[in-house]
């Protein structure tokens, strides 16, 4: 019996526009074949010459050690990641491009070139080591999307202290946890930041925070809602206070290619927050190789990428990724419902976007929302599309192509995680076929295997766990002050192989399916299933914008399904119409798949990065209270909404 039953009928393919493809990068699936080949048979060779279009004090000559689960990359070598990003586009005489346009909340814009945020880093670099910051101290960075936060970031990276971003959505006691497992000494955050036109209050935040953390010696504030906020004497400085009278001149240090860069805690939706650990040459080699081939990037490129600095994909594709390669990236400070329901949209057209790069959460909402909003603005400057943090579902990826992306721009469905820094499967948007709902093939480097229970590897189209049986260069190297926890965490269910969570499928073309978290496989009749394809099946059907499909115990068939489902705007929910939804399923998948239960919902708790907390709803759908840690949901209130069983 197969691991993961696999139930999806997809079939549809696009093949990469024309005119995409004779600009790009790679332009043909031979040509991916054969950096692929390469790639894996000499990943010495292959990695070591990417590592050199990057800025080396003293160049690696050890390119990879293995020791699983221990790797290191680029051993001896020396290098600066803040560098690559900034001082060296300014050394090849690209200072006057721009590398910043920043959108805020309320409406204002700022530029900077390359030359100026390279002053405005080393300004802040100067700073923070006056403030008494020394190489590997943990700074943790708890802000809004301002400027600053990236500022912030690369100071830290360039002085080689180990920054640790919190997404400002979470509450003081996520703040002090994450602070005490990693040490900080310093924080740096901001009176508020702006949030659907409201002061989310960030200051009192770390105050409550800091109440059990004796060890900060620090707090650097950013004034930018104008609340109040209490400094106290002695340990909160003001940002301004810290640039006062300090240089703009500073001098990269040469870091170990292995100096620890930043620590990032997961989202996970049980337990205490692991440290994520990177380092700084394989995570720059990592993103910026991952950022050039598959957004392909040129010189006329505005890109954009909606994710928080508070989550990897604000680590790796605002800041560093984008970075060094020199790019032009947007960033935006609040949220895409304010003013209006189109100010993504118009954001697009103000600042000519050309790549656009968000969430399967966002696109569903935009969907929920209604056409009428993308329509009233011109997206014609759209050239490509990605999407990343959750499988897609088919029809979702195909209203994002057809409504926002004119028919006429790629789509890059990008699987990769926290742990994996950079991206791992993704089409390149000019050489690869997509198919709605896959995230295709293998990036250059990157080893995946489906494997079964008992660790032989699956069949075509059997679904199985998802693992990777070699190192890459931006992999986690630990979780933070815990080898033992990454350890048993990612390599001890199949020996020596980092095992992601994820169940997955390979097709007859060899293009990747990522079927969901194992944790939220349901079991009905026998059957294993994947949750992404049962959402995906209602998706499909006109009237529903979202669903979370769980499974709660049943007498008879050992578990039953029931379907939490979002109905698009201006659709009347009725009982009529769940029997419809219900039966829709058992069609499209079979009467087995058929949900015992479906419910109406406005929305569906998520974390705070967007993932939808299927382990609630089945505690819910099982007539539970929700008992393990809630700490990560996006919005409480969601959670009473749905305890009410409408059937
Ligand atoms: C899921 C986000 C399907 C997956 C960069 C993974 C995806 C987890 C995709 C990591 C995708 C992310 N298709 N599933 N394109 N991208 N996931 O750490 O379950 O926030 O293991 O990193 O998100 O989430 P994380």
């Amino acid at each position: 019996m197969s691991t993961i039953k696999s139930v999806s009928k997809e079939s549809r393919i696009f093949e990469p526009p024309a005119a995409f493809a004779q600009q790009a990068r790679v332009s043909t699936r031979e040509q991916y074949d054969a950096l692929y080949r390469r790639s894996i048979d000499d990943p010495e060779g292959f990695w070591g010459d990417l590592a050199s279009e990057l800025h080396w004090f003293s160049k690696p000559t050890k390119i990879r050690q293995w020791d699983p689960p221990f790797a290191k990359w680029f051993e001896d070598g020396t290098t600066n990641l803040a560098y690559n990003c900034l001082d060296r586009h300014v050394a090849e005489g690209r200072g006057d491009r721009v590398a910043l346009v920043w959108e805020g909340e309320p409406g204002e814009t700022l530029t900077f070139t390359y030359a100026e945020l390279s002053r405005q880093v080393q300004r802040f670099a100067n700073g923070l080591l006056r403030a008494g910051v020394v190489e590997g101290d943990r700074v943790v960075i708890y802000m809004g999307m301002v400027p600053e936060a990236a500022i912030a970031m690369l100071a830290c990276a360039r002085i080689g202290a180990v920054h640790s971003v919190i997404f400002g959505g979470f509450a003081a006691d996520a703040v002090r946890d994450r602070v005490l497992d990693a040490g900080a000494t310093t924080i740096l955050t901001q009176d508020g930041a702006w949030r659907r036109g409201k002061v989310v209050a960030l200051k009192a935040q770390v105050d409550k925070a800091l109440e059990q953390c004796p060890d900060v010696a620090r707090t650097i504030v950013l004034r930018r809602t104008g609340n109040e906020i209490t400094m106290k004497e002695g340990r909160d400085h003001e940002w301004t206070a810290v640039l006062e009278g300090v240089s703009d001149e500073h001098q990269a240090p040469a870091l170990p290619a292995e100096h620890p860069l930043f620590i990032l805690y997961t989202s996970g939706t049980t337990g205490k927050p692991k440290g994520v650990l990177h380092t700084t040459g394989g995570y720059m080699v990592g993103t910026y190789v991952t950022t050039k081939y598959v957004f392909d990037l040129r010189d006329d490129d505005v890109y954009w990428c909606t994710a928080d600095v508070g989550w990897i994909t604000g680590h790796s594709y605002i800041a560093y990724g984008p970075l060094t390669n020199g790019a032009t990236v947007l960033m935006y400070e609040g949220a895409p419902n304010h003013p209006g329901l189109d100010r993504f949209w118009e954001i697009i057209a103000k600042h000519q976007v050309t790549i656009f790069y968000t969430a399967p959460t966002a696109i569903r909402a935009f969907i929920k929302w209604g056409d009428e909003h993308p329509s009233k603005h011109d997206l014609s400057s759209l050239r490509l599309l990605g999407t990343v943090g959750e499988p897609i579902n088919p029809e979702a990826w195909m209203w994002y192509r057809r409504v926002i992306g004119g028919d006429r721009c790629p789509i890059i469905d990008t699987w990769w995680q926290t742990e994996t820094g950079a991206i791992m499967m993704t089409p390149l948007p000019g050489a690869i076929p997509a198919k709605p709902g896959s995230c295709t093939l293998p990036f250059f480097g990157v080893s995946p295997k489906i494997l079964r229970e008992d660790g032989s590897e699956a069949e075509t189209n059997e679904g199985g766990y998802l693992v990777i049986d070699q190192p890459w260069p931006s992999m986690l190297r630990t979780v933070w002050g815990n080898d033992e926890r990454f350890r048993q965490g990612y390599f001890s269910r199949f020996p020596g192989k980092y095992f992601t969570g994820d169940g997955a499928r390979r097709d007859e073309h060899g293009y990747f399916w990522v079927m969901g978290r194992v944790d939220d496989v349901v079991n009905v009749s026998g059957h294993r299933l994947g949750t992404a394809e049962l959402e995906s099946a209602l998706v499909a059907h006109p009237t529903v914008a979202e669903a979370a499909v769980v499974a709660r115990p049943d007498e008879l068939t050992g578990q039953a399904l029931v379907a939490f489902v979002t109905l698009k705007g201006g659709v009347t929910p009725s009982g009529e119409l769940k029997k419809e939804l219900a039966d829709h399923v058992g069609n499209e998948i079979g009467k087995f798949a058929r949900p015992a239960s479906v419910r109406f919902a406005d929305a569906v708790p998520k974390t705070r990065s967007g993932k939808i907390m299927r382990r609630l709803l089945a505690e819910l759908a099982a007539g539970k209270e929700p008992a393990g840690d809630v700490t990560t949901l996006e919005d409480i209130s969601v959670l009473a909404a749905l305890r009410g069983d409408d059937e």
